[in-house]
């Protein structure tokens, strides 16, 4: 398949884009290269369909987006550290990712996006949910963005990867590296696209900068209530061969947890970010 025949069409209203006509398994042309980044910036994730790809190959167009980060707290698939496997065997009922977060916005230097490549989906169920933080951020009021616009949040590693999590198995390590704190612009100007985004998230924000835990909870309540809207999320439904790319400084995402007794094996590669500013 060349690269030269792909069409890029929306998913949902407010966030994704479906991207055909292109084989991953081959190096993109510029133009190809481009129109992914293009769509994967402004639709802030994108899904392709039908791909085969060797470990080497995930690899290698993980490369054409940027730096890959060598996952920390993650497994990886036997011979490449590169790849955390996001996995659940039928025997466990706790999965990776399931609650909304964005990854990775506990760095000083947050990583821009991963790309999710499905190897075994269960039968039903096992989809993926992405929350448009964009939509989210320019339907609040006014006010509420006067607001937001002065404030910083803090996020941290510690309490996600800091300590050994039951149902978990072996599925994550390396605790004592769970030291990562940092603190980000609440409304980030993407640094791509240029819109402003709400960057906090339930998985790794503490509290707003210079506030106290108990203070920041009903407003960032508020906040995480408002960003999940219905018409500001997307739900994809996975089958061997599917892989996702979302831009994690424009989108949330959340696995859902709803195929006990089956197995799922996801291969994700992180590619890495740049600071954020307001
Ligand atoms: C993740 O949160 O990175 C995993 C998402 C998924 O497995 O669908």
């Amino acid at each position: 398949m060349l690269n030269n025949a792909m069409t890029v069409r929306p998913a949902g209203a407010a966030v994704g884009a479906e991207i055909t006509g292109v084989d991953l398994s081959q190096a993109l042309s510029e133009s190809a290269r481009n129109s992914i980044r293009h769509a994967l910036v402004t639709r802030g994730v994108v899904f392709f369909r039908d791909q085969q790809l060797t470990p080497e190959q995930h690899i290698a167009l993980a490369r054409e987006f940027g730096d890959i980060n060598v996952n920390r707290f993650f497994s990886h698939a036997d011979g490449y550290p590169e790849i955390a496997l996001v996995v659940k065997e039928p025997h466990q009922t706790k999965n990776i990712g399931g609650g909304w977060h964005t990854d990775h916005s506990y760095d000083t230097v947050p990583a821009m996006g991963s790309l999710l490549y499905a190897r075994e989906t269960p039968p039903a169920g096992g989809d993926t949910l992405f929350a448009s933080m964009y939509a989210a951020y320019e339907a609040l009021s006014d006010g509420l963005k006067q607001t937001l616009a002065g404030l910083r949040a803090v996020h941290s590693s510690r309490h996600v990867f800091g300590q050994k999590r039951a149902g978990m198995e072996d599925r994550f390590r390396n605790e004592h590296l769970a030291t990562q704190d940092a603190v980000h612009p609440v409304v980030i100007t993407h640094p791509e696209s240029g819109r402003k985004a709400l960057y906090v998230n339930p998985g790794f924000t503490l509290r707003f900068d210079g506030w106290t835990d108990e203070e920041s909870k009903p407003l960032l309540s508020y906040l995480y209530q408002h960003a999940v809207r219905p018409e500001f999320v997307y739900r994809f439904a996975w089958q061997p061969g599917s892989l996702a790319f979302w831009d994690n400084r424009a989108t949330w995402h959340y696995a859902v947890n709803d195929y006990q007794g089956e197995r799922r094996l996801m291969h994700r590669i992180t590619v890495e970010g740049c600071p954020l500013a307001a």
